[in-house]
């Protein structure tokens, strides 16, 4: 039986649907409210607006719950490989071998990209940002396939331009920092894991061979996995509404890159680092910052702490820190930072200010470090964060596009000047 919500307004009532989830989730549908009663709904930050009905991730933050289509990101994590997940997430079901082995080697063979982008990469200072860099060749593949400017085109040639996006993403981000530390860049080799591919054009030079290690291969794929898909967040949302107006997926993906960029975003992981180091470089007096944090005249956040829907722990939080200590112990490697870090960690959640307002530690509190002891550099941890959340922008924008859904449009309440008359120049 349908449910409905009833609203009472100036005397009237007004009846709206409640949509339910298969998780339970009710939902009132406004949709028609303003047609009916004239009022619109206000929430900034759409901190309680569902923008779609979406079947690919469920988020529960109350209980610390995330699944990518039903299975668990602690199985995921645990048991299976990024691509894997990619398909799964991109295609609705876990692949068979046979379309695992068919996916594999249809993006490993798609890796290259043209040699006229690395004139456009030449055009970068070094000094750029990579996830400028990166945003701005994704969005430089619309020149090299103009077909996909077209996102109403037959399942096989929209398939083209998924599998081109997640093959190339890694060599347009290997080559961002290339053209970084101005090392000549490295081509792509088929022979190699995505993993293993993406950190040999990071790190291979001419003169020397780079062997990849498994255990770095295995972290940067468990890594990949978690960032993989978050349901609505802010760049996700931004490539839905993106996609919405018709715009191509690279276009899409392009503008979901910068919303991630941002440090409260994606852009939280290399803040993270910075703000534990500069918390070592001042001595590692922990509760000074954590008073910073809580001073409302100091703009000081402790980054990597809060989530807009974890409200008891995030998960993949939970999964990064101890790969944190695996990882850095497979590796040998002592890094003050990771002490630093959990004792934030622990003085925080003692700490009324953060356990009142629900604030944890987030994905990117832990990642940094990892990716400091695979030795990936700073400013490419939210590149490593995009490379991670491509198949979810893809499976969001996907079925944003299948499901046939209206340009994202939101209303506003305006609170500008009422109508006045123009006054001339010479007279104001
Ligand atoms: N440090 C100190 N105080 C914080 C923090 C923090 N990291 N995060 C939230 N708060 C406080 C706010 O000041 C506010 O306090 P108030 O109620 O007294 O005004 C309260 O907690 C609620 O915070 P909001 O900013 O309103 O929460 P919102 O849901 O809008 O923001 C966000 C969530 C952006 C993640 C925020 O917690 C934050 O800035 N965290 C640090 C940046 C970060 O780690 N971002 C990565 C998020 S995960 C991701 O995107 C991959």
């Amino acid at each position: 039986m349908s449910k409905k919500a009833e609203l009472h307004y100036n005397g009237k009532v007004y009846e709206v649907p409640v949509v339910i989830g298969t998780e339970n989730e009710n939902a009132i549908d406004i949709s028609k409210l303003r047609g009916k009663s004239g009022l619109i709904t206000l929430d900034r930050g759409f901190k309680n607006t569902g923008s779609c009905e979406s079947a690919i991730t469920f988020l529960d933050g109350e209980e610390g719950v995330l699944r990518y289509r039903g299975y668990s990101i602690e199985e995921l994590a645990e048991k299976s490989t990024f691509l894997e997940v990619a398909f799964l997430l991109i295609y609705s079901e876990l692949p068979t071998r046979e379309e695992l082995d068919a996916f594999t080697k249809d993006i490993s063979e798609h890796s290259l990209v043209h040699e006229d982008v690395r004139s456009i990469l030449d055009g970068f200072p070094s000094k750029a940002h990579p996830m400028g860099v990166l945003s701005s060749l994704v969005s430089s593949l619309t020149a090299f396939y103009p077909k996909s400017l077209d996102p109403n085109r037959s399942v096989e040639q929209i398939n083209g331009t998924v599998i081109r996006a997640i093959a190339k993403l890694p060599t347009l981000a290997a080559w961002s920092y290339k053209n970084r530390v101005r090392q000549p860049i490295v081509y792509p080799k088929n022979n190699l894991s995505y993993s293993a591919n993406f950190m040999q054009m990071m790190f291979a030079l001419p003169t020397t061979d780079y062997v990849v290690s498994p255990v770095i291969t295995k972290a940067i794929d468990k890594l990949l996995i978690l960032h993989a898909d978050h349901e609505q967040n802010c760049s996700t949302s931004t490539v839905r509404v993106v996609g919405s107006s018709h715009a191509s997926l690279y276009a899409s993906v392009s503008a979901g890159i910068a919303a991630l960029w941002g440090p409260l975003h994606g852009g939280a992981n290399q803040a993270v680092i910075e703000m534990l180091e500069a918390i070592r470089i001042d001595g590692g007096d922990v509760d000074k910052y954590v008073a910073k944090a809580k001073d409302k005249d100091d703009a000081f956040r402790l980054m990597g702490f809060g989530h807009r829907v974890y409200k008891s722990f995030d998960p993949r939080a939970t999964i990064i820190k101890k790969a944190a200590d695996d990882v850095l112990k497979e590796l040998n490697i002592n890094d003050p930072v990771l002490e630093i870090a959990k004792r934030l960690e622990e003085v925080a959640l003692d700490d009324d200010y953060f356990k009142s307002r629900n604030l944890y530690p987030n994905v990117d509190f832990y990642s940094g470090i990892i990716y400091r002891a695979l030795g990936i550099p700073t400013d490419m941890f939210t590149v490593m964060f995009a490379l991670g959340r491509l198949p979810g922008w893809i499976a969001q924008w996907k079925e944003m596009r299948e499901n046939h859904e209206p340009i994202g449009r939101p209303r506003q309440v305006y609170t500008g000047s009422k109508e006045r008359k123009y006054v001339p120049i010479e007279s104001r």
